[in-house]
């Protein structure tokens, strides 16, 4: 994901008759509906997606939520109740990459992305709230796209599949954003579920869904958000992203999904050391994906800690991707009784995850807080998350 540029949102999402309401006041009128699609967490598979490997995310019950109505004329009217830009207008028919601001980029991304595909857009009138944490590295402008596509998808009678819908979200945010971003964030946005993870092979977009529940393990899966904003428009995903294509063009593979964790010996003789290790997160990660889903069908969510650990330390070390704020997070949440722990998202910033017995929650909440003080962090925001639904028309 990128970040949205706005001011923080608000933890609660507004009301959806709250929004209607603001809705016609702004714009006048009644919204043809209300449409919301959530945030992310990544429970494993990091940076595998644009190697066409394999990725766990699930759906957060944080959403983005559009009050859209169809104009008869181009223009576009967006307006958000987080920030202070005001009414900001656009003609749906001259949007080109490059030329949007703030959070509005991503909702005229998506338009541009569609008619891009011959898919004939109308203006619209559109108010946005959201609760998903801006910058924390939980898909807060996925979130904004997808909840957009899922309500022009409906309104032009596009009929688009999620197949689709993810292609053309991940045209807006590569093309008109310019992060230059796998799949992974809007498949768990459109294609989440309710007490599971989505297991998605991304050569192909297979997707399955994982049970993954904590409660009935005793668990709970902590979100520590490090406030350290990150934007992967800005040059370190870019270049990470850089690297494994050179890795594959050096071994002579479509992607580094085609390479096994039994081929890495001889890849280090073929690889500069940097480049070495950027391939060697990727492969082991694909591995530690398809183990947890392995683990989590066999003995469930307590089984995955170590997975999750070694996932992190692969970031830290090979692709380094990790920051002394997540670092600190992390051991702390480990050290302090979390059976598991790793940044979760793109990396140079955002947020950990922590899987913890429910009766250490309190503690590893605590005990974090304290060295993120002790260390002159800012203070983190640490909350509980488990799978939600996905993208959906709410009203
Ligand atoms: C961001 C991107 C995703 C993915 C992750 C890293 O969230 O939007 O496509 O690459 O980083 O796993």
């Amino acid at each position: 994901m990128s970040k949205a540029p706005s001011p923080g949102a608000g933890p609660a999402a507004a009301g959806t008759e709250e929004l209607t309401d603001r809705f016609s006041r702004e714009f006048g009128g009644r919204p043809d509906g209300v449409w919301q699609a959530p945030g992310r967490v990544n429970l494993i598979g990091e940076h595998t997606d644009y190697n066409e490997g394999f990725v766990l995310p699930f759906a957060i019950d944080r959403t983005a939520r559009v009050a859209v109505a169809a104009r008869p004329d181009s223009t576009v009217r967006l307006l958000s109740t987080y920030g202070d830009q005001g009414v900001v207008t656009a003609s749906v028919e001259s949007l080109q990459p490059g030329t949007a601001k703030g959070w509005t980029k991503y909702p005229l991304g998506v338009m541009w992305a569609l008619r891009e595909r011959g898919i004939d857009v109308p203006g619209v009138d559109l108010l946005l709230d959201s609760n998903v944490p801006l910058g924390a590295g939980l898909s807060s402008s996925h979130a904004i796209e997808c909840a957009v596509i899922s309500a022009l998808n409906d309104l032009t009678g596009a009929g688009l599949e999620a197949e689709d819908m993810v292609l053309a979200t991940q045209r807006a945010e590569n093309d008109f954003v310019g992060a230059p971003t796998g799949i992974m964030d809007q498949s768990a946005s459109l294609r989440g579920s309710k007490g599971h993870a989505v297991f998605l092979d991304c050569r192909n977009q297979e997707a399955s869904l994982v049970p993954f529940e904590t409660e009935p393990a005793g668990l709970v899966l902590l979100v520590i958000d490090t406030k350290v904003s990150h934007s992967h428009a800005d040059g370190g995903y870019a270049s990470r992203r850089a690297s494994c294509e050179l890795g594959a063009e050096v071994l002579g593979v479509k992607a580094l999904r085609d390479v096994e964790v039994g081929d890495l010996e001889e890849a280090s003789g073929l690889l500069d050391e940097v480049t070495f290790r950027r391939v060697r997160h990727v492969v082991t990660e694909n591995d530690r994906v398809l183990q947890t889903v392995e683990l989590l069908g066999s003995q469930g969510p307590s089984a995955i800690g170590r997975l999750l650990d070694a996932s992190h330390a692969s970031m830290r070390d090979d692709f380094e991707i990790s920051c002394p704020e997540l670092d600190l997070a992390v051991d702390t949440a480990r050290a302090s009784g979390a059976i598991g722990a790793r940044m979760t998202g793109g990396g140079f910033g955002g947020a950990a995850i922590a899987l913890t017995p429910v009766d250490a929650a309190q503690k590893v909440r605590d005990t974090v807080a304290k060295a993120f003080s002790d260390a002159g962090f800012a203070a983190p925001d640490i909350f509980a998350v488990s799978p939600a639904a996905g993208a959906m028309r709410i009203a």
